[in-house]
Formats: C-alpha cells, structure tokens, sequence
C-alpha cells in the first residue's frame, strides 16, 4: 500500500471541520470524561504567562476536574530543534513543573513527563516515519513558521520531522483529545493521518489508534501590554510568577489610548479593551461591568482596578509556585513519577506496535 492513498493532510475544509469535531468533543467530554484521555504539552522554553495560563492551563484544570484523563508533556526535545543552547532547560523544566502545579494541575490524577524521557515514545517516530512522504511534511505551514521564528538559519530533519515526532507524543498514550491553539492544527492533522495509516495497513480488523482531535480553546485571545500577541520574545508579557509590584509596573507600562471614557470594543480599541478583558477575565466579571466601572476615570483608573484583580487572582497561586521551586527535589520527584507512568504505557504501545508489525520475535 502506498502512503499516498487518498488522505489528504491538509485540506482547505479542515479547518472548519476541526471546529465542528471540536465543539462536539466538548459536548462528548461532559457527557463522559472518564473516556476520553487528553494530552496537551508545551517547550519548556521559559516561564509561563498570563497568555498561557488563560489560554490552556485553566482549560487543562478544568478538564482533569472533570475527570478526564490528563496528559501533560514538557516537550524539551522541541526545545532542542528550536534553540542554539540547550543548558538552561534543567531550570526551564522545573519553572514549568513548579508553573503547572501552581495553576492547579494535580499529579496525583494527571501525568506530568518529558518526552526524551520516554524511550518507547521516541521509537515511535521509525514505524511513523514510514506512514507519511517528504512531500506531506513539507507542505506543514507551521514548521515553516517555527523554522522563521527560531532564528535557526537552516531546517533541521529533526524540526522537519517534528509533526511525527508530535503524533508520538499524541498516540503513545492513545491520547484522544489534544487541546491545542489553531497554529497546532497542521501538526494534528499529520497525526490523525499517521493513526488512520497505520490502523489501515497494520490492524485493519480492529484499529488499534483512535485519531485524536483538537479541543479549540473558546478563550477569548488575550493580548500583550502593547496590544500584540502574548510572548516572552516579545517583552510584553506578565508572567504568572511576576510579582505583585512588577505586574503593577508592566500594566502600568501597558499601551492605551487617549479616550478617558473606558469601553469594551476589542475591534476599534484593542489596547484598552485587553486590558478590560484581563481584568474580567480575572474577576469572573464580564467585560462591559470592569469597563462601566473604569468610567470616566481614564487609564490610570483602568490600569489601577486591572492591576488589583490580576494580584488578587494569582496571589494563592504566585504563593504556591514560589513555595514549589523553593523545592526542586520535590518537581524532581513529580516528573520522575510522571516519566515511570509515561514510560509504562510508551512500552506497552510499542510492544503492540512489534506485534501488530510483524516485528516481535520473542
Ligand atoms: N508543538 C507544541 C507547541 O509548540 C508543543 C507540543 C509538543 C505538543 N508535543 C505536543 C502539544 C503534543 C500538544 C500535543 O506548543
């Protein structure tokens, strides 16, 4: 059987498609979040941000609440295709660990793993690698955007492969949901046609991957304090283990406009209206209620009541991640943990995967 055989990775119906799936996952994972396993992960390429923890971490909690299996993978071998030096990671792991902890995830019910950890998972990629041509990985838009926005000055067949190498990550665990942004969905859609080919060529009785779909955030996009996205490189971020005097002085550096009148209009304002939606988003109020409260009072105002609820919310949680990396040992412990679990079922997989490939000789 060929590897071109009709799939196509990327169509220009896919992105509507992956909506549609994602909105009936989520009705899915409410009627029976026992069933499904999420797996969702992030570089360790520096501390965590206020765009990240309202764009995925709250999601992740609220779904190991739930009770849906959680999977979180420090993806430090994507680190290693994307960055000249490698020797700070030692300290990036633990800051993400101390980070993932503090926002609430629990390693008692969610495995926290790196996955250069986790042999089984790595050898994966062969028998992957074998499913998809050149020509499908080269077509993936978003290497191409992290090849530019590494710096690197040329492609590497790591970060070429890198989707496989993701579609790992997903189907060692037979992970069912991936919660990812929407630059993730090239990368999933190499898995979903990695599972679908090897389901078809090597168990075509009882498919033995189930493809696993995006779960889209519905976050609203929470912006950096110069209205543009989110990101460390950017230097417009507020981390979440900032301070409470250095988060007031990065909303107080924030970009605004020169109306005094505060109103929520993301569209004409978006300045202003990202700094209503940060404080909304941190008082559970809506938008238009921290906006009719700013009134009149002009940025100070805002930057004052935005600056209060952003410390409010995070004070428990700045609490817990500073007392978490005053621990290293105990990070330490949890990733070991969390690598055990991962490298058991990585295992078991690949011993499926022999079998099912006429591989296994024992
Ligand atoms: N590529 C993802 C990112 O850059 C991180 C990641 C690696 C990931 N492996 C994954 C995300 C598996 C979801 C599932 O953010």
């Amino acid at each position: 059987m060929s590897i071109n055989d009709g799939d196509a990775a990327t169509g220009s119906a896919s992105f509507a498609d992956a909506e549609a799936r994602s909105a009936r996952l989520e009705a899915a994972l409410q009627r029976e979040p026992a069933a499904h396993r999420v797996l969702t992960g992030d570089r360790p390429t520096g501390p965590l941000h206020l765009g990240h923890y309202f764009g995925t971490l709250q999601n992740r909690v609220r779904l190991q609440n739930l009770g849906v299996q959680l999977f979180v993978l420090v993806a430090d071998y994507q680190t290693i295709t994307d960055r000249d030096s490698p020797a700070s990671l030692p300290e990036d792991v633990d800051a993400l660990v101390a980070d993932y902890l503090a926002a609430g995830i629990d390693p008692q019910r969610a495995t926290i793993f790196a996955h250069s950890q986790v042999e089984g998972l790595n050898q994966l990629l062969l028998p992957f690698l074998s499913l998809v041509s050149v020509a499908e990985m080269g077509r993936n838009p978003t290497v191409k955007d992290e090849l530019a926005a590494s710096g690197q000055p040329a492609m590497s067949g790591l970060m070429f492969t890198y989707p496989v190498h993701q579609a790992a990550d997903i189907l060692f665990c037979k992970g069912t949901v991936v919660p990812v942004g929407r630059d993730q969905l090239p990368h999933l859609e190499i898995a979903r046609l990695i599972a679908r080919r090897f389901n078809r060529k090597y168990s075509p009785e009882r498919p033995y991957f189930p493809e696993p779909d995006a779960l889209l955030s519905n976050a609203p996009l929470l912006l950096g304090t110069d209205g543009q996205k989110m990101s460390k490189s950017r230097n417009n971020s507020i981390p979440l283990g900032a301070t409470a005097d250095e988060t007031a002085k990065l909303i107080g550096r924030a970009k605004t406009d020169a109306d005094r009148h505060i109103t929520y209009n993301p569209a004409a304002r978006p300045e202003v209206s990202n700094l209503v939606l940060l404080a909304a988003l941190c008082s559970g109020r809506s938008p238009e209620a921290i906006a009719a409260e700013a009134g009149d009072g002009g940025s100070a105002t805002l930057k004052r009541l935005v600056t209060e609820a952003v410390n409010e919310h995070f004070r428990e949680i700045r609490r817990r991640r500073a007392e978490l990396l005053g621990d290293r040992g105990h990070l330490r412990q949890v990733l070991l943990a969390g690598n055990a679990r991962a490298r058991d079922i990585a295992n078991q997989t690949l011993a499926d995967v022999r079998r099912l490939m006429h591989t296994s000789y024992g």
